[in-house]
C-alpha cells in the first residue's frame, strides 16, 4: 500500500489529550494507520503527497448512536409535532409495522443510503441498532443487515413492547429466543428505559441477559423524563447512557464516578422541540460526553454530525472544542474504542478535511457543507 503525506494542514485537531491541536501540521498515513504527526516543515517523504492548502483536518466523526435499519416515513408525525402535538415515542410502532412489511433488499438499500449520508458528512465509524422489528426474525434480519455496514451493531429488541403482546411476555421473548437469534450479529445490547417503554426491572433483566450472552451494554436513559435509566447504566457498568436529558444531581455524580459516557443526541431535542440536555453541567462535573446523531425516522431524522456539533455549541453550552471532542474521541469512548476518534501515531487513518481554516467553523457556519474530503483507513471515500 502506498504511504500518503498530508501537508499544509492549517489546523490539525488530533483529539489526543497529549497534543490536541497543531498549527501548520502534517500527517503521514501508511497501511491504513497514522504513522507520523508533526509540523509541516518536518514532514518525512511518502509515496504520495496531498497538500491541504491551509484547511483544517479533524478525526473522522464517531457516531455512537443510530437507528438506520427501518422502512417507512413519519413526515406527517413531524409536521403535526411542529404544529404543537407532543412527542410520545408512540410513532415507533408505525415504523415497526412498515419495517416488518419491507423486504431485505428494501431495508438494505435504505440503510445504505443513510450510511452514505453519514460518511459524506464525515462519520467514519458508526453504530447501528435494531429495534424496529420486534419479532425474533425481524430483529435478527435487521442485525444481519446492520452487520453489512459496521462492526458496532446493537440489539435493541427492547425498544417498545409491540402491540400484540404484554410487557412480561415480551421481555421473556427478548431475553430468551430473540436474544439467542440476535446475539451472533450484535456486539451491544440496549434498552429504552423510559416510562411507556421499559421500566427499571424489565430493563435490568434485558441488560443482564444480554451480558450473559456476551454482549456489552448501552442504555437509552432519561430522554423524556427523569427515571432510573442512568442509575441502572452506572450500576451495571454500561459503556454509555444515551440522551441524558432529564438528570438529577445523583445521576450526574454517578456518571462522573463510574466513567459511563453520557451520549447526548441534540437532533432528538431539535426534532421533538424539547429542552436540550445540559452538557455544561455534565462537563463541569467531569463526565465524559459524546455527541451522536440518533438518526431514526421519528425523533431525529438527521445523519449530520456537523449539525449535532452546531446544536451542541449553540444550545447546550459546549465550546466548539468540547463539541468536536465529543463527536470524535467522545463517541469512541462511548463505543470503548481506542483505535478511532483520535489522530495519533498508531490510530486508524480516519480523517476529515474541512473546507475551513478551523474546526470552529462547524459551529460558526451551521448548515454549510464544510466536509471536503473523508478518508477511512487511509483511503479516500469522499
Ligand atoms: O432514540 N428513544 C427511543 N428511540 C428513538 C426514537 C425512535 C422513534 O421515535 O422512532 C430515540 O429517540
Ligand atoms: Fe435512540
Amino acid at each position: 500500500m502506498t504511504s500518503v503525506v498530508f501537508t499544509g494542514i492549517g489546523l490539525l485537531y488530533t483529539a489526543d489529550p497529549e497534543r490536541e491541536e497543531i498549527e501548520d501540521a502534517a500527517l503521514v498515513v501508511d497501511d491504513g494507520l497514522v504513522r507520523w504527526i508533526g509540523r509541516s516543515a518536518d514532514a518525512p517523504p511518502a509515496d504520495e503527497r496531498v497538500d491541504v492548502e491551509g484547511r483544517a483536518v479533524i478525526p473522522g466523526f464517531v457516531d455512537s448512536h443510530a437507528h438506520l435499519v427501518f422502512a417507512g416515513d413519519r413526515t406527517e408525525e413531524f409536521a403535526a409535532r411542529m404544529a404543537g402535538r407532543p412527542y410520545t415515542a408512540g410513532g415507533i410502532r408505525s415504523t415497526v409495522a412498515a419495517t416488518r412489511r419491507a423486504t431485505i433488499p428494501e431495508l438494505v438499500s435504505t440503510t445504505a443510503l443513510l450510511v452514505s449520508e453519514l460518511v459524506m458528512q464525515g462519520a467514519t465509524t458508526f453504530e447501528i441498532k435494531s429495534g424496529y422489528g420486534l419479532t425474533v426474525e425481524d430483529e435478527r434480519r435487521s442485525l444481519e443487515i446492520a452487520c453489512q455496514f459496521t462492526e458496532e451493531t446493537t440489539f435493541l429488541g427492547a425498544h417498545v413492547v409491540p402491540p400484540e403482546t404484554t410487557a412480561d411476555d415480551y421481555v421473556r421473548l427478548v431475553t430468551g429466543p430473540m436474544l439467542e437469534a440476535c446475539a451472533p450479529y450484535a456486539k451491544w445490547v440496549d434498552v429504552f428505559c423510559e416510562r411507556g417503554a421499559f421500566g427499571e426491572e424489565h430493563s435490568r433483566e434485558v441488560l443482564a441477559a444480554g451480558r450473559k450472552a456476551g454482549l456489552r451494554l448501552r442504555v437509552h436513559a432519561n430522554q423524556l423524563g427523569p427515571g432510573p435509566g442512568v442509575r441502572l447504566a452506572c450500576e451495571m457498568g454500561a459503556a454509555s447512557a444515551d440522551h441524558c436529558t432529564h438528570l438529577t444531581d445523583a445521576d450526574v455524580d454517578a456518571l462522573a464516578a463510574t466513567g459511563v459516557v453520557a451520549t447526548l443526541l441534540p437532533g432528538a431535542e431539535f426534532s421533538t422541540r424539547s429542552p436540550y440536555p445540559d452538557a455544561r453541567r455534565l462537563l463541569d462535573a467531569g463526565v465524559t460526553v459524546a455527541l451522536a446523531t440518533d438518526c431514526n425516522p421519528g425523533s431525529s431524522f438527521t445523519t449530520s454530525m456537523p449539525f449535532c456539533v452546531a446544536l451542541a455549541v449553540r444550545e447546550m453550552g459546549m465550546t466548539p472544542l468540547e463539541a468536536v471532542r465529543a463527536a470524535t474521541r467522545g463517541g469512541a469512548r462511548a463505543l470503548r474504542r481506542t483505535d478511532v476518534g483520535t489522530l495519533c501515531v498508531g490510530s486508524r487513518a480516519d480523517l476529515v478535511i474541512l473546507e475551513a481554516p478551523s474546526y470552529v467553523h462547524l459551529a460558526y457556519r451551521p448548515g454549510v457543507p464544510l466536509v471536503a474530503e473523508v478518508w477511512r483507513t487511509g483511503r479516500r471515500l469522499v
